[in-house]
């Protein structure tokens, strides 16, 4: 079992949490495409809602090559000491965040170019409301650990080992 994230897997960390967000933040021209399209039909792509599709297609992209880094090369284990159910939180947590880092760009993708409208309604209000309160654990979850436990959790989201 490796005892640190690496170089590449903390950089993906990090770049998909960036881009979740822009994505989370600047979704209105997409959201005004697909009103749009409901009601008149086909319309040409602009250029926000291209990069809605781009920076959703990244993050798919990227957090494939994240779980096989995770199967190939593994993550390290919580913290000695850690209480087992704050482990099974943040086992269950993480597990959580990566479906929805998956659930989101394909349920966009489906809505927009399969025309299944319902994952619309999906993509841009359950899945979404989710996503934005798992992050706000998480990031809890990390403050918590780095302020209170004191126990390092956070610097190996920082620096490879
Ligand atoms: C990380 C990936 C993605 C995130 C975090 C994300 C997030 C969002 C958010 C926050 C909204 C606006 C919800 C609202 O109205 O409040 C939205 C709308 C939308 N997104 Fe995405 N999106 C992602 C990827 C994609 C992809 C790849 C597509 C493919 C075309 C897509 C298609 C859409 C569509 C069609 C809407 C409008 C749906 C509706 O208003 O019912 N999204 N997205
Ligand atoms: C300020 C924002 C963030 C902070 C401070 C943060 C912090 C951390 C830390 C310290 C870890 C390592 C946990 C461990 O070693 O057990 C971690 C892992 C993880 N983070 Fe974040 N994170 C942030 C944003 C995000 C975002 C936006 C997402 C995705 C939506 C995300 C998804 C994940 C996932 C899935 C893991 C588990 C990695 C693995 O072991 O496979 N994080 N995060």
């Amino acid at each position: 079992m490796v005892k640190s994230y690496s170089r590449a897997q903390i950089f993906l960390h990090w770049a998909v949490a960036l881009l979740i967000v822009f994505n989370l933040i600047f979704s209105d021209a997409m959201s005004e495409l697909w009103e749009q399209m409901e009601h008149t039909g086909p319309a040409p792509t602009t250029t926000g809602a291209w990069a809605h599709i781009i920076v959703g297609l990244a993050v798919l992209a990227l957090v494939a090559w994240r779980l096989t880094l995770r199967v190939t090369r593994g993550v390290p284990h919580a913290p000695v000491g850690t209480h087992p159910l704050l482990k099974f939180a943040g086992d269950a947590g993480h597990i959580a965040l990566y479906a929805l880092m998956i659930a989101m760009p394909v349920t966009g993708l489906m809505a927009f170019y399969g025309g299944f409208d319902t994952l619309g309604d999906l993509h841009a209000e359950v899945l979404k409301s989710l996503l934005w309160a798992l992050m706000g654990l998480h990031v809890l979850a990390a403050l918590y650990h780095h302020f209170y436990l004191k126990d390092g959790l956070l610097n190996r989201m920082r620096k490879p080992g």
